[in-house]
């Protein structure tokens, strides 16, 4: 097992001294090597999930194992988020090298693998491009690659694609299934897209609205490789309606809470 939450709960204190309890009792388990969607409403405690599994956050109660407990030694960690996290005073090439000069990587080698996976998400040519110069889609795909250049055994992604434009996030979607299916990455993705989810997963976990607790945890035995055509198929519209009726009573219930 990769990661593994057992009784996690999480409550912050609020502004007026009170309590919010953002997540209640949740039971997760990443096997090593899989890719698991997260879907739930807005507010439910998502972020706040990864970010514990991530080691970014503690629990209030329960455990977290795995490479990303905090405390726990040995495993690599990579996180995207989707204001991308780069170093606006980096060029390219040295936002995807930066994590490689951490790890204490010589020049050359981070050079050479820096470039190889700017070349790999399709930003060959823009390595001295700086990150303010690129569009939205090209910054998510130099994200993917500082991400994977590292060689982390879990990747952390919260809504990695959220802030491009519906065409761009396709194609960033088929870009990530097809490094995902050639690098098999343990990876867990929070996303608002079931399509996404579905595309992507090996599992989609869908949460229920605040607290947030496990609601419903669906095997996707779509075949790889997958591509966008997968989403025309019957297999695919048969998960997309099991996780909507098992979504919208929890998008609605949010909506009473806020
Ligand atoms: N540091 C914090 N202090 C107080 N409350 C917080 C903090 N972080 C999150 N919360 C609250 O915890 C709940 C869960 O937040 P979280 O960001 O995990 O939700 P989410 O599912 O990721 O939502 P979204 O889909 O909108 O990103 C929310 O009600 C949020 O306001
Ligand atoms: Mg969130």
């Amino acid at each position: 097992m990769e990661l593994a939450a057992a009784g996690v709960s999480k409550a912050f204190v609020t502004k007026g001294g009170g309590h919010l309890v953002a997540l209640a009792g949740i039971d997760l388990e990443v096997r090593s090597g899989t890719f698991v969607s997260l879907l739930g409403p807005s507010g439910c405690g998502k972020s706040t999930l990864l970010r514990i599994l991530g080691g970014l956050e503690q629990a209030s109660t329960g455990t977290v194992a795995g490479t990303g407990a905090t405390g726990a030694t040995g495993g690599r960690r990579a996180f995207v988020f989707q204001d991308y996290s780069l170093f606006p005073w980096l060029n390219v090439l040295d936002n995807v090298a930066f994590g490689l000069r951490m790890d204490g990587v010589g020049r050359q080698e981070r050079t050479d693998r820096a470039r190889a996976w700017l070349a790999r998400v399709g930003l060959a040519g823009f390595e001295s491009a700086y990150p303010e110069q690129l569009s939205g889609g090209m910054r998510q795909r130099l994200s993917l690659a500082r991400a994977f250049v590292t060689e982390p055994d879990v990747l952390f992604m919260d809504e990695p694609m959220g802030a491009v434009d519906p065409q761009t996030r396709l194609l960033l979607q088929e870009d990530l299934i097809r490094i995902w299916e050639e690098t098999r990455k343990t990876v867990l993705l929070v996303t608002h897209s079931i399509e996404e989810a579905i595309l992507l997963g090996d599992r989609v976990v869908v949460m229920t609205a605040r607290p947030g607790r496990v609601k419903l945890d669906l095997p996707v035995e779509l075949d790889r490789p997958r591509t966008l055509a997968t989403s025309a198929t019957p297999a695919f519209s048969e998960l997309r309606s099991l996780l909507w009726d098992a979504l919208r009573d929890e998008v609605e219930r949010s909506m009473d809470l806020s």
